[in-house]
């Protein structure tokens, strides 16, 4: 099994690197974002994560190019990737159990080849992996990225995506930062298709 795992901060485009790669390779695509964002959502309703994972109350499965989560039969995937949803999924991703057992659980879902996205996925998630790759941009290049997706002024976008670095970066267990062994790269001033065909050069060796 051939795991691929691309880390980042907020909006460096890593997203979009990691679909684009799992349609060429076809290896199926994971977002681990998306457990601390599930998390966070249950958390405001009062509901425990792995409660509804054991009772298939909710379910997340990894496909070439996306990562679905169904949430009592409904794909709540977008829902999930709102602004709103992050700043609580930010929250939960600081607990040190939380961690350690969404870590155990992302690895129980990745069965086959996979490219793996998230902000541990090579440091802890799959230290073993077979290429690591980090990629950021800076923070303007990135509120301005989302500022074209969003309605919404960018002054708030750049606020909420500098807070959110800091939280990721400065919590106590499991700080944000990149393998020694990861291959970075500074898409600030590069197009995804730039981006994405380096990272093939380095995958084809
Ligand atoms: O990649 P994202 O924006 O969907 O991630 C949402 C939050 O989850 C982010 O603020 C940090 C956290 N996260 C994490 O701590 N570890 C991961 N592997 C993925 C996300």
């Amino acid at each position: 099994m051939k795991i691929i795992t691309i880390d980042g901060p907020a909006s460096s485009g890593k997203s979009s690197v990691a679909k684009a790669l799992s349609q060429k390779l076809e290896f199926v695509y994971f977002n681990t974002g998306l457990t601390y964002r599930a998390i966070g959502f249950l958390k405001a309703r009062n509901m425990d994560f792995f409660e509804a994972i054991k009772n298939n109350l909710m379910v997340f499965e990894l496909l070439i190019g996306q990562t679905k989560v169904i949430f009592e039969n409904i794909d709540i995937t977008s829902l999930l990737l709102q602004e709103d949803i992050a700043k609580l999924a930010s929250e939960v991703a600081k607990d040190p159990i939380i961690r350690e057992k969404t870590i155990d659980f992302q690895r129980s879902l990745v069965k086959e080849n996979a490219i793996v996205e998230g902000r541990d996925a090579g440091t802890h998630i799959f230290k073993d992996a077979h290429i690591k790759f980090f990629i950021d941009a800076d923070p303007k290049e990135r509120a301005l990225r989302r500022y074209i997706q969003e309605d919404k002024p960018y002054e708030d976008i750049l606020k909420a995506i500098i807070s959110r670095d800091e939280m990721d970066k400065n919590r106590e267990t499991y700080p944000f930062k990149p393998a020694e062994d990861a291959i970075q790269i500074d898409s600030t001033c590069m197009s995804l298709d730039d981006v994405v065909n380096l990272c093939m050069e380095y995958i084809n060796g």
